[in-house]
Protein backbone atom coordinates (compact mmCIF):
# COMPACT_ATOMS: atom_id res chain seq x y z
CA UNK A 1 0.00 0.00 0.00
CA UNK A 2 0.80 3.33 -0.33
CA UNK A 3 2.59 5.59 -3.37
CA UNK A 4 5.34 4.29 -5.43
CA UNK A 5 8.53 6.24 -4.54
CA UNK A 6 11.83 6.78 -6.04
CA UNK A 7 14.72 7.87 -4.39
CA UNK A 8 17.02 10.06 -7.40
CA UNK A 9 20.65 10.25 -6.32
CA UNK A 10 20.22 7.28 -3.58
CA UNK A 11 23.79 6.56 -3.32
CA UNK A 12 24.11 9.92 -1.87
CA UNK A 13 24.34 11.19 1.40
CA UNK A 14 20.79 12.34 1.59
CA UNK A 15 19.74 9.69 -0.80
CA UNK A 16 20.11 7.01 1.89
CA UNK A 17 18.83 10.02 4.57
CA UNK A 18 15.97 9.34 2.73
CA UNK A 19 15.79 5.73 3.44
CA UNK A 20 16.54 5.94 6.76
CA UNK A 21 14.04 8.43 7.73
CA UNK A 22 11.48 6.30 5.29
CA UNK A 23 11.56 3.67 8.30
CA UNK A 24 11.73 5.51 11.07
CA UNK A 25 8.19 7.52 10.68
CA UNK A 26 7.01 4.18 8.78
CA UNK A 27 5.98 5.96 5.64
CA UNK A 28 4.17 3.63 3.77
CA UNK A 29 5.27 3.22 0.10
CA UNK A 30 4.05 0.00 -2.36
CA UNK A 31 7.15 0.15 -4.72
CA UNK A 32 10.91 1.93 -4.28
CA UNK A 33 13.00 2.80 -6.82
CA UNK A 34 16.75 4.05 -6.05
CA UNK A 35 18.38 6.27 -8.93
CA UNK A 36 21.26 7.18 -8.83
CA UNK A 37 24.50 7.92 -12.26
CA UNK A 38 25.13 4.93 -14.10
CA UNK A 39 28.49 4.64 -12.57
CA UNK A 40 26.42 3.32 -9.31
CA UNK A 41 23.97 1.19 -11.85
CA UNK A 42 23.99 -2.23 -10.93
CA UNK A 43 25.06 -1.69 -7.10
CA UNK A 44 23.26 -3.53 -4.64
CA UNK A 45 21.74 -1.68 -1.80
CA UNK A 46 19.54 -3.42 1.13
CA UNK A 47 16.50 -1.84 2.36
CA UNK A 48 14.19 -3.06 5.22
CA UNK A 49 14.71 -6.98 4.44
CA UNK A 50 14.45 -6.51 0.75
CA UNK A 51 17.74 -6.12 -1.54
CA UNK A 52 17.22 -3.44 -4.21
CA UNK A 53 19.49 -2.20 -7.50
CA UNK A 54 20.56 0.72 -8.45
CA UNK A 55 19.13 2.19 -11.86
CA UNK A 56 20.77 4.81 -13.87
CA UNK A 57 18.48 7.53 -13.80
CA UNK A 58 19.27 8.02 -17.42
CA UNK A 59 17.61 5.21 -18.89
CA UNK A 60 14.06 4.87 -20.26
CA UNK A 61 11.21 4.81 -18.09
CA UNK A 62 12.84 5.74 -15.22
CA UNK A 63 9.87 7.36 -13.71
CA UNK A 64 7.27 5.29 -15.10
CA UNK A 65 4.90 4.33 -12.66
CA UNK A 66 6.14 6.79 -9.99
CA UNK A 67 4.15 8.91 -7.68
CA UNK A 68 6.44 10.91 -5.69
CA UNK A 69 10.40 11.28 -6.83
CA UNK A 70 12.70 12.29 -4.24
CA UNK A 71 15.67 14.39 -5.64
CA UNK A 72 18.87 14.86 -4.02
CA UNK A 73 21.56 14.86 -6.66
CA UNK A 74 22.31 18.46 -7.21
CA UNK A 75 20.47 21.15 -9.20
CA UNK A 76 21.79 20.02 -12.72
CA UNK A 77 20.27 16.84 -12.45
CA UNK A 78 17.06 18.06 -10.91
CA UNK A 79 16.82 20.83 -13.84
CA UNK A 80 17.45 17.66 -16.76
CA UNK A 81 15.24 14.94 -15.06
CA UNK A 82 12.59 16.66 -12.42
CA UNK A 83 10.37 17.50 -16.01
CA UNK A 84 10.69 14.35 -17.37
CA UNK A 85 9.31 12.77 -14.16
CA UNK A 86 6.98 15.88 -13.55
CA UNK A 87 5.34 14.66 -17.28
CA UNK A 88 5.14 10.99 -16.17
CA UNK A 89 2.60 12.21 -13.62
CA UNK A 90 5.06 12.39 -10.61
CA UNK A 91 5.22 14.66 -7.29
CA UNK A 92 9.13 16.10 -7.44
CA UNK A 93 10.00 16.56 -4.19
CA UNK A 94 13.43 18.54 -4.77
CA UNK A 95 16.28 19.03 -2.61
CA UNK A 96 18.21 21.57 -5.06
CA UNK A 97 18.33 24.58 -5.95
CA UNK A 98 17.40 24.41 -8.76
CA UNK A 99 13.31 25.27 -8.94
CA UNK A 100 13.08 27.14 -5.63
CA UNK A 101 12.61 30.81 -6.66
CA UNK A 102 10.29 30.11 -9.56
CA UNK A 103 6.67 31.61 -8.79
CA UNK A 104 4.69 28.30 -9.79
CA UNK A 105 6.68 26.36 -7.25
CA UNK A 106 5.91 26.02 -3.64
CA UNK A 107 8.86 26.13 -1.41
CA UNK A 108 7.90 24.18 1.77
CA UNK A 109 9.06 23.64 5.40
CA UNK A 110 5.81 21.78 6.79
CA UNK A 111 6.05 23.19 9.83
CA UNK A 112 6.37 26.90 8.61
CA UNK A 113 4.10 27.22 5.64
CA UNK A 114 2.06 23.83 4.71
CA UNK A 115 -0.41 26.09 2.86
CA UNK A 116 1.93 26.88 0.28
CA UNK A 117 1.42 23.42 -0.62
CA UNK A 118 -2.55 23.88 -0.97
CA UNK A 119 -2.46 22.88 -5.18
CA UNK A 120 -0.50 19.86 -4.76
CA UNK A 121 -1.54 16.68 -5.20
CA UNK A 122 -0.77 12.87 -5.87
CA UNK A 123 -1.39 11.82 -9.48
CA UNK A 124 -0.93 15.14 -10.60
CA UNK A 125 2.48 15.98 -11.57
CA UNK A 126 4.32 18.59 -10.02
CA UNK A 127 7.42 19.96 -8.21
CA UNK A 128 7.78 20.85 -4.54
CA UNK A 129 11.25 22.82 -3.63
CA UNK A 130 12.82 21.63 -0.04
CA UNK A 131 14.38 24.70 0.86
CA UNK A 132 17.90 25.36 1.15
CA UNK A 133 19.30 23.77 4.32
CA UNK A 134 20.57 26.62 6.60
CA UNK A 135 17.40 28.28 5.55
CA UNK A 136 14.82 25.90 7.07
CA UNK A 137 16.72 25.15 10.08
CA UNK A 138 16.88 29.28 11.06
CA UNK A 139 13.22 29.40 10.09
CA UNK A 140 11.96 26.53 11.93
CA UNK A 141 13.44 28.99 14.85
CA UNK A 142 12.42 31.94 13.58
CA UNK A 143 9.13 31.53 13.05
CA UNK A 144 7.16 30.72 15.79
CA UNK A 145 8.83 34.50 17.25
CA UNK A 146 8.06 36.31 13.74
CA UNK A 147 4.10 35.06 14.14
CA UNK A 148 4.19 36.30 17.55
CA UNK A 149 5.93 39.90 16.90
CA UNK A 150 6.65 40.09 13.27
CA UNK A 151 10.32 40.35 12.42
CA UNK A 152 11.06 42.79 10.14
CA UNK A 153 15.29 42.24 9.99
CA UNK A 154 17.72 38.87 10.34
CA UNK A 155 21.07 38.82 10.64
CA UNK A 156 22.03 35.47 10.24
CA UNK A 157 25.85 33.69 10.78
CA UNK A 158 26.24 30.25 9.93
CA UNK A 159 28.47 27.36 11.13
CA UNK A 160 27.85 24.91 8.05
CA UNK A 161 28.78 21.17 8.46
CA UNK A 162 30.79 18.80 5.83
CA UNK A 163 27.45 17.07 4.84
CA UNK A 164 26.02 20.20 2.78
CA UNK A 165 28.74 19.88 -0.18
CA UNK A 166 27.93 16.29 0.01
CA UNK A 167 29.36 12.43 1.14
CA UNK A 168 32.38 13.19 -0.64
CA UNK A 169 33.01 16.37 1.69
CA UNK A 170 32.23 13.75 4.47
CA UNK A 171 35.19 11.76 3.72
CA UNK A 172 37.52 14.45 2.94
CA UNK A 173 37.34 16.21 6.29
CA UNK A 174 37.69 12.50 7.81
CA UNK A 175 41.04 12.06 5.77
CA UNK A 176 42.52 15.77 6.16
CA UNK A 177 42.40 15.11 10.07
CA UNK A 178 43.92 12.04 10.09
CA UNK A 179 46.71 13.64 7.22
CA UNK A 180 47.31 17.02 9.48
CA UNK A 181 47.26 14.83 12.84
CA UNK A 182 50.27 13.02 10.76
CA UNK A 183 51.78 15.60 8.94
CA UNK A 184 51.13 15.02 5.75
CA UNK A 185 49.60 17.86 3.41
CA UNK A 186 45.78 17.52 3.66
CA UNK A 187 43.75 16.03 0.45
CA UNK A 188 41.86 18.81 -1.24
CA UNK A 189 39.43 17.38 -3.81
CA UNK A 190 36.18 19.05 -2.75
CA UNK A 191 37.25 22.17 -1.29
CA UNK A 192 40.42 24.12 -2.44
CA UNK A 193 42.06 24.67 0.99
CA UNK A 194 42.54 22.84 4.38
CA UNK A 195 39.19 22.15 6.09
CA UNK A 196 40.85 20.11 9.13
CA UNK A 197 41.50 22.42 11.70
CA UNK A 198 40.48 25.25 9.92
CA UNK A 199 37.46 27.35 8.83
CA UNK A 200 36.34 29.28 5.83
CA UNK A 201 33.47 31.12 3.78
CA UNK A 202 31.30 29.25 2.22
CA UNK A 203 32.11 27.58 -0.81
CA UNK A 204 29.39 28.60 -3.03
CA UNK A 205 30.15 31.15 -5.88
CA UNK A 206 30.52 34.30 -4.58
CA UNK A 207 28.54 36.88 -6.38
CA UNK A 208 28.74 40.63 -7.80
CA UNK A 209 27.11 42.25 -4.39
CA UNK A 210 30.23 40.42 -2.39
CA UNK A 211 27.36 37.38 -1.21
CA UNK A 212 28.18 34.27 -1.81
CA UNK A 213 24.92 32.17 -3.26
CA UNK A 214 24.36 30.03 0.13
CA UNK A 215 23.89 33.64 1.82
CA UNK A 216 21.64 34.92 -0.97
CA UNK A 217 19.56 31.75 -0.85
CA UNK A 218 18.47 32.82 2.86
CA UNK A 219 18.00 36.28 1.69
CA UNK A 220 15.48 34.97 -1.00
CA UNK A 221 13.81 31.81 0.03
CA UNK A 222 12.98 33.69 3.45
CA UNK A 223 11.16 36.29 1.76
CA UNK A 224 8.77 33.69 -0.26
CA UNK A 225 8.43 30.73 2.54
CA UNK A 226 7.05 33.71 4.84
CA UNK A 227 5.86 35.51 1.88
CA UNK A 228 6.90 38.97 3.00
CA UNK A 229 8.70 40.64 0.36
CA UNK A 230 9.92 43.28 2.89
CA UNK A 231 11.50 41.79 5.23
CA UNK A 232 15.30 42.24 5.63
CA UNK A 233 17.65 39.50 5.89
CA UNK A 234 21.49 39.48 5.53
CA UNK A 235 23.51 36.13 6.08
CA UNK A 236 27.33 35.36 6.75
CA UNK A 237 27.94 31.60 5.68
CA UNK A 238 31.04 29.68 6.83
CA UNK A 239 32.02 26.36 6.77
CA UNK A 240 33.57 24.51 10.13
CA UNK A 241 35.21 21.27 10.37
CA UNK A 242 32.04 19.85 11.31
CA UNK A 243 30.79 16.50 10.17
CA UNK A 244 26.54 16.87 9.81
CA UNK A 245 24.57 19.79 11.67
CA UNK A 246 24.73 22.81 11.03
CA UNK A 247 24.84 26.11 13.55
CA UNK A 248 23.69 29.45 12.97
CA UNK A 249 23.58 32.20 15.61
CA UNK A 250 20.44 34.26 14.69
CA UNK A 251 19.93 38.06 15.27
CA UNK A 252 16.25 38.95 15.38
CA UNK A 253 14.71 42.49 15.46
CA UNK A 254 10.73 42.49 15.70
CA UNK A 255 8.25 45.04 14.76
CA UNK A 256 6.52 44.86 17.92
CA UNK A 257 8.35 43.78 21.45
CA UNK A 258 9.25 40.46 22.52
CA UNK A 259 10.36 39.43 26.20
CA UNK A 260 12.91 36.68 26.15
CA UNK A 261 10.72 34.72 28.37
CA UNK A 262 7.89 34.77 26.06
CA UNK A 263 10.32 33.98 23.51
CA UNK A 264 11.39 30.76 25.05
CA UNK A 265 7.47 29.64 25.70
CA UNK A 266 6.52 30.14 22.23
CA UNK A 267 9.79 28.10 21.34
CA UNK A 268 8.96 26.01 23.98
CA UNK A 269 5.53 24.96 22.02
CA UNK A 270 6.80 25.31 18.52
CA UNK A 271 6.39 22.00 16.92
CA UNK A 272 9.72 20.74 15.89
CA UNK A 273 12.10 22.83 18.34
CA UNK A 274 13.43 21.87 21.48
CA UNK A 275 15.33 24.32 23.91
CA UNK A 276 18.90 23.83 25.18
CA UNK A 277 19.73 27.05 27.06
CA UNK A 278 20.83 26.48 30.49
CA UNK A 279 22.96 29.37 31.18
CA UNK A 280 23.91 27.84 34.67
CA UNK A 281 25.92 25.00 33.46
CA UNK A 282 26.83 26.77 30.44
CA UNK A 283 24.27 24.10 28.09
CA UNK A 284 23.77 25.10 24.79
CA UNK A 285 23.51 23.64 21.56
CA UNK A 286 26.19 22.16 19.67
CA UNK A 287 26.12 20.31 15.88
CA UNK A 288 27.25 17.24 18.00
CA UNK A 289 23.92 17.00 20.27
CA UNK A 290 21.22 17.72 17.24
CA UNK A 291 23.05 15.03 15.31
CA UNK A 292 20.87 12.39 14.09
CA UNK A 293 17.78 13.77 15.53
CA UNK A 294 14.50 15.33 14.05
CA UNK A 295 14.47 18.50 16.43
CA UNK A 296 16.10 21.64 15.64
CA UNK A 297 17.42 23.09 18.77
CA UNK A 298 17.49 26.61 20.35
CA UNK A 299 19.29 28.40 22.87
CA UNK A 300 21.22 31.45 23.81
CA UNK A 301 18.10 33.13 23.81
CA UNK A 302 18.17 36.59 25.15
CA UNK A 303 17.27 40.04 24.81
CA UNK A 304 19.47 42.01 22.17
CA UNK A 305 20.75 45.10 24.44
CA UNK A 306 21.59 47.12 21.32
CA UNK A 307 17.37 47.31 20.96
CA UNK A 308 15.35 49.49 23.39
CA UNK A 309 12.07 48.49 24.60
CA UNK A 310 12.21 44.15 24.10
CA UNK A 311 12.59 44.88 19.94
CA UNK A 312 15.32 42.41 19.42
CA UNK A 313 16.72 38.74 20.88
CA UNK A 314 19.68 36.78 19.48
CA UNK A 315 19.25 32.92 19.37
CA UNK A 316 21.46 29.98 18.73
CA UNK A 317 19.52 27.24 16.35
CA UNK A 318 21.74 23.92 15.28
CA UNK A 319 19.84 21.44 13.23
CA UNK A 320 21.09 17.98 11.39
CA UNK A 321 21.27 19.33 8.24
CA UNK A 322 21.35 16.01 6.22
CA UNK A 323 18.07 15.45 8.48
CA UNK A 324 15.63 18.44 9.12
CA UNK A 325 17.80 20.39 6.64
CA UNK A 326 16.98 17.70 3.62
CA UNK A 327 15.58 14.20 3.94
CA UNK A 328 13.06 14.92 7.01
CA UNK A 329 11.75 17.93 5.10
CA UNK A 330 11.14 16.37 1.94
CA UNK A 331 9.86 12.95 3.49
CA UNK A 332 7.46 15.24 5.62
CA UNK A 333 6.30 17.02 2.32
CA UNK A 334 5.61 13.88 0.86
CA UNK A 335 4.00 12.71 3.49
CA UNK A 336 1.55 16.18 3.41
CA UNK A 337 0.48 14.38 -0.53
CA UNK A 338 -1.25 11.21 1.87
CA UNK A 339 -3.12 13.01 3.36
P1 LIG B 1 26.49 8.42 -7.82
O1 LIG B 1 26.79 7.83 -6.50
O2 LIG B 1 26.15 7.38 -8.85
O3 LIG B 1 27.51 9.41 -8.28
P2 LIG B 1 26.20 13.51 -2.55
O4 LIG B 1 25.33 14.72 -2.37
O5 LIG B 1 26.40 12.76 -1.28
O6 LIG B 1 27.48 13.85 -3.24
O7 LIG B 1 25.40 12.51 -3.51
C1 LIG B 1 25.04 12.85 -4.81
C2 LIG B 1 24.06 11.84 -5.37
O8 LIG B 1 23.65 12.28 -6.66
C3 LIG B 1 24.66 10.46 -5.58
O9 LIG B 1 23.65 9.50 -5.36
C4 LIG B 1 25.06 10.50 -7.04
O10 LIG B 1 25.10 9.23 -7.65
C5 LIG B 1 23.93 11.28 -7.62
N1 LIG B 1 24.31 11.90 -8.89
C6 LIG B 1 25.26 12.82 -9.11
N2 LIG B 1 25.33 13.14 -10.42
C7 LIG B 1 24.40 12.40 -11.05
C8 LIG B 1 23.97 12.25 -12.42
N3 LIG B 1 24.52 12.96 -13.40
N4 LIG B 1 22.96 11.39 -12.70
C9 LIG B 1 22.39 10.67 -11.70
N5 LIG B 1 22.75 10.75 -10.39
C10 LIG B 1 23.74 11.60 -10.07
Amino acid sequence: DGPSVAIVGATGAVGQEFLRVITDRDFPYRGLRLLASERSAGKRLAFEDREYTVQDLAAPGAFDGVDIALFSAGGSVSRKYGPAAVASGAVVVDNSSAFRMEPEVPLVIPEVNPEAMANVRLGQGAIVANPNCSTIICLMAATPLHRHAKVLRMVVSTYQAASGAGAAAMEELKLQTQEVLEGKAPTCNIFKQQYAFNIFSHNAPVLENGYNEEEMKMVKETRKIWNDKAVKVTATCIRVPVMRAHAESVNLQFEKPLDEDTAREILRAAPGVTIIDDRASNRFPTPLEVSDKDDVAVGRIRQDLSLDDNRGLDIFVCGDQIRKGAALNAVQIAEMLLK
